[in-house]
């Protein structure tokens, strides 16, 4: 007898194409680009076995119960687990699979990306192009911060902190601080200095945020944070919204406190077009892109499919996430 699966959204064909040649399961799927609703999510995993899901996707309690006792597995395609009542989940006996690692190249890329961008202030400039202020070369006009002689940071990191420290570096960053529980041994390849992060938070001149959401990050971000910044000092935060006090952020970039953000995460997502931080000049705002190159979204799908498999089959799953 089949199993049936429930996947919460169209996802890239390479997932899709795994889940129905392995022959095992009836697969039904949101058939949209957008959220399915939460009425729709309770109603879709009644009975299944599998569940493949999304960041977008609060799968707590109320969705666990939905599903019943078939429910083996769960698949979320991202390495972000926040979204997943992990101890709900783990009481229920279910495996969980995720997606770390292949993503964390198209992540540092884009952290890369969005930290030029904020501290040259790209998006100011091509609107500017846009709406005829060019008026002529100004030597005081639309300057930014530069890296090179910079002391930079990957605050608080987990793998992909070191993956962007090794991009950061070649653009001639002085010193890459990092914080966080315990120093690593990976953060001598690039000469990482492990400090307390009151020294991360005063010292740097770019603040790069790329630690997962935790009750110990949650907020971390916030008003006593920012106050301890270099006023010239820019912050870059690409791993979730909530790890930031988004009040506090606001009041530290419009009052000149610090000198820009860049954001491919916010609180809620997506935020709205008329959010304080939005009409900010200094606040540069992406759509959580992170991991948005074609080939590591076909990459992640694959991965979430064939975990998504082993976990039904009660074989290996390639990435389990193990608490
Ligand atoms: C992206 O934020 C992810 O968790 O995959
Ligand atoms: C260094 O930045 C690290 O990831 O530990």
């Amino acid at each position: 007898k089949l199993m049936k699966i429930f996947v919460t959204r169209r996802i890239p064909p390479e997932g899709m194409k795994i889940l129905s040649a392995a022959g095992v399961c009836e697969v039904s799927l949101w058939d949209s680009d957008e959220p399915v609703p939460r009425s729709e999510l309770l109603k879709g995993v009644q009975g299944a076995h599998g569940l493949l899901c999304l960041l977008s996707d609060k799968i707590d309690a109320e969705v666990l119960d939905a599903a019943g006792p078939n429910l083996k597995v769960i698949s979320t395609l991202s390495v972000g687990f926040d979204h997943l009542a992990i101890d709900e989940i783990k009481k229920r006996g279910i495996r969980v699979g995720y997606t770390p690692d292949v993503l964390t190249d198209a992540t540092a890329e884009l952290t890369v990306a969005l930290l030029l961008a904020t501290a040259r202030r790209l998006p100011e400039g091509v609107e500017e192009v846009k709406n005829g202020g060019w008026s002529s070369w100004k030597p005081l006009w639309l300057c930014g911060y530069g890296l090179s002689g910079s002391t930079s940071v990957s605050g608080l990191c987990l793998c992909s902190g070191l993956a962007i420290a090794k991009r950061l570096l070649p653009f001639g960053v002085k010193r890459l601080l990092y914080s966080g529980r315990t120093a690593k041994s990976h953060a001598a390849e690039v000469n990482g200095e492990f400090v307390p992060l009151d020294t991360l938070v005063s010292d740097s001149d770019f603040i790069v945020v790329s630690c997962s959401l935790t009750p110990e990050t949650q907020g971390l971000c916030n008003k006593a944070f920012f106050s301890k910044m270099k006023n010239t000092a820019v912050f870059i935060n690409t791993s979730r919204g909530a790890v930031v006090n988004q009040e506090d952020l606001y009041e530290a970039l419009s009052s000149g406190q610090i000198a820009a953000a860049g954001l491919d995460v916010t609180t809620p997502e997506p935020l709205p077009t008329n959010h304080p931080l939005v009409t900010l000049k200094n606040c540069v705002v992406l759509p959580h892109i992170g991991s948005a190159t074609y080939s590591t979204r076909g990459i992640m799908s694959d991965l979430a499919a064939r975990n998504l498999l082993g976990g039904l089959q009660h074989r290996d799953m390639p990435s389990e996430l193990t608490l």
